[in-house]
């Protein structure tokens, strides 16, 4: 076992133990994927399937966000999935902002360990998590810093499938994924904590290698 894998286990024992809401009543979907990727997607919090397979993205959302990734020439296995909340709200509602809290520390512990250098939220709560300030409508695609890393918002898969100008928006969104992974797109248009839109005071940090030879071969 690796180091990275397992300070991931550790954590994920943690999680296991700790005192959180929704424990009792939900499975742990911790997260999976390549611990070494460039890109993680982060979305909301499991549903019905993902807390029966114990797996992230499993269900109709999941098969689209698979699709979308075989889209632009890579596999599932390719990245990291995860999501903020790890255990399913009760009849799929949405995550509760206590919830959110109790949940975020391992998220950010989750990314400080893996530390890939693109996070692809999935969803307005995933990404109001790293952009406070962002709006959906309006950021969606857009490049972002946040934390130190590369933030790259997109439409949540469920919200696509309610809709096909999302869908359209999330699959060209997509396209642009390749490029921001290898840190070949513009800068961002905010940093952490302003408004979204408004001029970044530090620069996007480009990756200074490719992370990871299979997505940038
Ligand atoms: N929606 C999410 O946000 N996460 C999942 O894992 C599944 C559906």
């Amino acid at each position: 076992m690796t180091e990275k894998q397992e300070k991931l286990e550790a954590l994920k024992k943690e999680l296991e133990a700790a005192d959180l809401p929704l424990k009792g009543s939900a499975n742990l979907v911790f997260g999976e994927g390549d611990i070494n990727s460039a890109v993680m997607f982060v979305g909301e919090a499991p549903g019905f399937n993902e807390d029966v397979q114990k797996r992230p993205f499993v269900g109709r959302a999941g098969q689209l966000l698979d699709q979308c990734i075989k889209e632009i020439g890579w596999q599932r296995a390719d990245v990291y999935i995860t999501n903020i909340v790890k255990r399913r709200p009760p009849e799929n509602r949405d995550p509760l902002p206590e919830e959110i809290e109790a949940y975020k520390p391992y998220l950010a512990r989750q990314i400080e360990i893996i530390a890939p250098k693109v996070i692809a939220t999935l969803g307005r709560f995933s990404m109001n998590y790293f952009l406070p300030f962002a709006k959906i409508s309006k950021d969606h695609g857009k490049i972002f810093q946040a934390e130190g890393r590369v933030v790259f918002p997109l439409y949540h898969p469920a919200a696509a499938l309610r809709a096909t100008a999302v869908l359209n928006e999330l699959r060209d969104d997509f396209k642009k994924l390749p490029a921001v992974a290898a840190g070949k797109l513009a800068v961002p248009s905010a940093a952490d904590g302003t408004a979204a839109g408004t001029a970044s005071p530090s620069p996007i940090k480009r990756p200074e290698k490719p992370a990871q030879a299979r997505l940038f071969p």
